[in-house]
């Protein structure tokens, strides 16, 4: 398992090094996005005893059509489909397995999408990294020219509570808690 994984890492890594260098903002994909996104899926795997090793490998390719600016934003989940698909044909990755990972790469957007336990992961973990990595939706609001503060703090909190209810509703009772008192912290509300 490890052998597969490491590879689409590195692959990982280097696409997300080259769009790093490409980028206005300079922004790191890895660092602020897919590694959050792939922790939480191996805990979410352990967790709910879902595939690893799938669960691994979709964390790692869910994003590759925006890490790879192949496409909209609206459609990456299906070019991200497409991409990884050639990623592990060309790593020989078998047949069964690949089609397993490549629905936890198309299916990532909301656990509503999750067919199985591994795509579930997936989409849970996606959403879980926002919350590990909260500088980065301020990165985003300060990026906006001439948003006022009370608009930042709405916009927050719509993105709070629209990726609270994305949630498996199994993680959003283990979360609950801890969404409680980020809501408390950051946006300074008492949770609804
Ligand atoms: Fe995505
Ligand atoms: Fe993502």
């Amino acid at each position: 398992m490890d052998n597969i994984v490491k590879k689409v890492e590195e692959i990982i890594k280097r696409d997300s090094l080259s769009y790093q260098e490409q980028a206005v903002d300079h922004y790191d994909f890895w660092g602020e996005h897919i590694k959050y996104v792939y922790n939480e899926a191996i805990a979410l795997a352990e967790k709910y005893k879902a595939d690893s090793e799938i669960v691994r490998l979709g964390a790692l390719l869910h994003d590759i059509a925006l890490v790879r600016k192949v496409g909209d934003r609206e459609n990456h989940h299906t070019n991200g489909r497409i991409i990884a698909e050639e990623i592990l044909t060309e790593l020989k990755y078998p047949e069964d397995k690949k089609v397993k990972v490549l629905g936890c790469v198309e299916h990532h957007r909301s656990s509503k999408n999750a067919m199985n336990l591994e795509e579930l992961c997936v989409a849970d973990a996606d959403i879980l990294a926002h919350f590990d990595n909260i500088p980065m939706l301020f990165h985003s609001m300060f990026t906006r020219k001439g948003v006022s503060l009370k608009d930042s703090r709405d916009y927050m909190r719509e993105t709070f509570k629209k990726d609270f209810q994305d949630l498996s509703e199994h993680t959003k009772k283990e979360f609950k808690g801890r969404y409680k008192e980020i809501c408390k912290t950051v946006l300074g509300d008492e949770y609804e």
